[in-house]
C-alpha cells in the first residue's frame, strides 16, 4: 500500500507532489513526507520534511517551507516494519540519496545484518532505509544512480515498488518495482512517477504502465525503460480516459457519500457497452474470450478480497441460476494457500476495483500456472490484474477513491448481471425470453437506484440513535444474504462498530443469542423467493426483543408492521434487487461513522489498495 509521487519539470515540486500524496492518501495515511532539491544551483541538496499522521499534518509543516530544485520525491504511508511515526516516514534518506518505497522488503534482516556489519548507522525502523543504504553505497562505487539500482534490484526479495533519487544528478529520476504498481506519467517538459494515475491526471493523461523487474530512467525531459538486467525495452503510451475533475469530492462532504450517488450512472456504464439495443440482448464486448470457450465452461472459480469477494458471492447465485454452471466462490488469501483442485474446462473469474489487490492477482497467477481460462472484472484499466487475465470485463466506475467500495460494487453486481445472461445464452441455459426480461430489469436499475437514493435522508437523521446500538445483525437469504455480509463489512469498516452479516436461515443456529433490545437487526427482505421464510425469521427476531430495519419491495404492508423502520425499495426482479439494497447499508455506514465524527473517506488502519498480503 503506500502512495508514492516524484516529479521533474518546471513547476514547483512541492505542489505537484503534495497534490499527487493528496489523491493517494486513500493508500495510506499514517504519516507522510517529501525530499525534495533545495539550495544554490550548483550545490543543492535534498531538504527532507515529514510528518506523523494525515497528509494534513505535513501540509501544515510545509507552509513555510519553499524549495528551489525541480526534483522531488514524496510518500504516504501504510505502516509494515516500524510503527507510525516521523522518524520511519519517508523519504529516507542516506548520502543524498533519497527513495520513497511501497511494499515489503521480505530479506530486510539479512541485508540489515550486512549493512550493520559495514558500520551503517540506522535512523528508523524500516525495510525501506536498508534500500537506501544499499543505493548509497553503490552510487559512491559507480558514480550512477541508475547502475546503482541494477546492482542492488537482485539483492531484494519481496514486493515492492521503489523510486531514488540522488542528489548528485539533479534530473534523474529511477524507478524499479516488482509487486506493487508503479506509472509514469510522461508529460510535456515534465515527468511524473507515482502509484497510480490519479496523482498524475492533473499533469497528463499519457502513462506507461511498468511491468515487475522493469526499471524506468527519467533524465530531463526524456524517458527509458529496461530490464532488470539492463536491457532496453519498448514500452506503450496509453492515454487515459479518467479527467481530474473525477477526482474531486464535487461538494460532497466525503468521497463515499459522492460515490455512493454517482452509482445509477456507475452501472449504467458499466452495463452500456454490452447491451444489443436492437436485439434487448447482452453481447459482451471486447471481453476477449470467444464464444466457444465460454460454451466449453463446466465450472466457474470467483475469487475476491472483501466487497468484491461479497460482489463473487451474489454472482454465484446469479450464475448458477442464470447459466446453470457450477459456481465456487474463495476469498483469494484463502484460495491461493489451499491447493485448490482446478479441474480442467474451469474458468477463473478474479473481482478488483483497483486490479492490484496482492492476494488477488496471486490466485490468479496460481490459476494461469493450472492452465485455467481466467476473466478478470476490474475498474482499473491496465493494472496488474487487468493485465495479466485472459479476459476483460470493466466497471466503468469512474475513480473510486473513498476506501470503502461502494460504486465498484455495484457496477460488479451488473456486470456478474451480464455475464451470467450472456454465458446463459452461449450454452442455451436461457430462453431468449427470460434473457431479455433480466436484462430489461438490470437496464430499468439506474433511475431505481435515484429513487432509493433518497434514503440518505433518512440516515442522516436517524443515524445519532443507530449509533447507540451495541451492534447491527444483517441478514438476507439467497442473493440478498451477500448485500448482509457487505452492509456488516461497510458498518466495521467505518462505525468500528460490531456487525455480522448472517444467512438468516442460520439465525438459530447461533447468532439468535446475540438479540436483545440493545441489537438492532437489518433484514434485507425483497419480495422473491425466499420472502415468506425470511418474514418468519424477521419475527423470531423480533420475539427476543431486537430491533428491525427491513428492506423490502414496495408499500408491504407485512414487514411495517413488524419492523420499528420499513425501506421500500421498487419493484425489482431477485437478480436486481442486490443493486437496490446495496444502498441502504451504504448509507447506513455512512452516516453513522459520520455522526461519530470518524473520518469515513480513509478509515482507521485501513488503505485502498491492499498490494501486500
Ligand atoms: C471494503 C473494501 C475492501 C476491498 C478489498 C478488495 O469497503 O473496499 O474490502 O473490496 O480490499 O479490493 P479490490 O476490489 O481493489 O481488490
Amino acid at each position: 500500500m503506500c502512495g508514492i509521487v516524484g516529479y521533474y519539470g518546471p513547476k514547483d515540486p512541492k505542489d505537484v507532489i503534495v497534490g499527487g500524496l493528496k489523491r493517494l492518501e486513500y493508500r495510506g495515511y499514517d504519516s507522510a513526507g517529501v525530499a525534495i532539491l533545495d539550495g544554490p544551483k550548483n550545490d543543492q541538496h535534498f531538504k527532507v520534511v515529514r510528518a506523523e499522521g494525515k497528509l494534513g499534518e505535513l501540509a501544515k509543516k510545509l507552509e513555510t517551507v519553499s524549495f528551489t530544485g525541480h526534483l522531488g520525491i514524496g510518500h504516504t504511508r501504510w505502516a509494515t516494519h516500524g510503527v507510525p511515526s516521523e522518524r520511519n516516514a519517508h523519504p529516507h534518506t542516506v548520502d543524498g540519496v533519497s527513495l520513497v518505497h511501497n511494499g515489503i522488503i521480505e530479506n530486510y534482516q539479512d541485508i540489515k545484518a550486512d549493512l550493520a556489519r559495514e558500520g551503517a548507522v540506522f535512523s528508523s525502523d524500516t525495510d525501506s532505509e536498508l534500500v537506501a543504504h544499499l543505493l548509497a553505497r553503490k552510487v559512491k562505487e559507480t558514480g550512477d544512480l541508475f547502475k546503482a539500482v541494477e546492482l542492488v534490484l537482485p539483492m531484494l526479495t519481496g514486493a515492492y515498488s521503489i523510486l531514488a533519487v540522488w542528489e548528485k544528478q539533479p534530473d534523474v529520476m529511477v524507478a524499479f518495482k516488482n509487486g506493487p504498481p508503479l506509472i509514469v506519467g510522461v508529460g510535456e517538459k515534465e515527468m511524473v512517477i507515482a502509484s497510480d494515475v490519479q496523482a498524475i491526471i492533473s499533469h497528463t493523461n499519457k502513462v506507461v504502465y511498468l511491468e515487475d523487474f522493469e526499471i524506468v530512467f527519467v533524465k530531463g525531459n526524456d524517458v527509458k525503460f529496461f530490464s532488470a538486467a539492463g536491457a532496453p525495452i519498448k514500452k506503450e503510451v496509453v492515454t487515459i480516459t479518467w479527467t481530474a475533475d473525477q477526482v474531486e469530492k464535487a461538494g460532497y462532504k466525503h468521497f463515499m457519500l459522492k460515490e455512493i450517488h454517482e452509482q445509477p450512472r456507475a452501472v449504467a456504464a458499466a452495463c452500456a457497452p454490452h447491451v444489443n439495443l436492437e436485439t434487448k440482448r447482452v453481447k459482451l464486448s471486447d471481453v476477449g474470450l470467444s464464444d466457444e470457450q465460454l460454451r466449453g465452461i463446466e465450472r466457474v472459480f470467483i475469487i475476491a478480497c472483501g466487497t468484491s469477494y461479497y460482489a463473487g458471492l451474489a454472482g454465484k447465485y446469479l450464475i448458477e441460476q442464470l447459466a446453470k454452471i457450477p459456481v465456487e466462490c474463495d476469498i483469494a488469501s484463502e484460495f491461493r494457500y489451499r491447493d485448490p483442485v482446478i479441474p480442467p474446462r474451469s474458468l477463473i473469474l478474479t473481482i478488483s476495483q483497483s486490479g492490484e489487490t496482492a492476494d488477488t492477482l496471486a490466485a490468479l497467477r496460481l490459476a494461469k500456472q493450472a492452465g485455467a481460462l481466467t476473466l478478470s472484472i476490474c475498474n482499473v484499466r491496465a493494472s496488474s490484474i487487468d493485465r495479466e487475465a485472459h479476459g476483460h470485463l470493466y466497471m466503468n466506475s469512474g475513480p473510486e477513491i473513498g476506501v470503502a467500495s461502494t460504486k465498484a460494487f455495484v457496477s460488479t453486481l451488473a456486470l456478474l448481471n451480464l455475464l451470467s445472461l450472456y454465458l446463459g445464452q452461449v450454452r442455451g441455459a436461457l430462453s431468449v425470453k427470460d434473457e431479455q426480461h433480466a436484462l430489461e430489469q438490470l437496464l430499468a436499475a439506474p433511475s431505481q437506484m435515484e429513487a432509493v437514493l433518497a434514503y440518505d435522508k433518512f440516515f442522516a437523521e436517524a443515524a445519532q440513535k443507530l449509533k447507540a446500538y451495541k451492534g447491527i445483525l444483517f441478514m438476507g437469504r439467497g442473493i440478498n444474504y451477500p448485500i448482509a455480509l457487505e452492509g456488516a463489512l461497510k458498518l466495521k469498516e467505518l462505525a468500528y462498530m460490531h456487525a455480522e452479516g448472517y444467512a438468516a436461515g442460520e439465525m438459530k443456529h447461533g447468532p439468535l443469542a446475540l438479540i436483545d433490545e440493545r441489537m438492532l437487526i437489518v433484514m434485507v427482505c425483497p419480495s422473491d423467493r425466499n420472502y415468506e421464510k425470511t418474514l418468519s425469521n424477521l419475527e423470531e427476531a423480533r420475539a427476543r426483543g431486537g430491533r428491525i430495519i427491513s428492506i423490502g419491495t414496495g408499500d408491504n404492508h407485512a414487514l411495517k408492521a413488524v419492523s420499528d423502520h420499513y425501506l421500500s425499495l421498487p419493484k425489482a426482479e431477485w437478480n436486481v434487487n442486490p443493486i437496490l439494497e446495496s444502498i441502504p447499508v451504504q448509507l447506513l455506514a455512512y452516516h453513522v461513522a459520520n455522526a461519530m465524527g470518524h473520518d469515513v473517506d480513509q478509515p482507521r488502519n485501513l488503505a485502498k489498495s491492499v498490494t501486500v498480503e
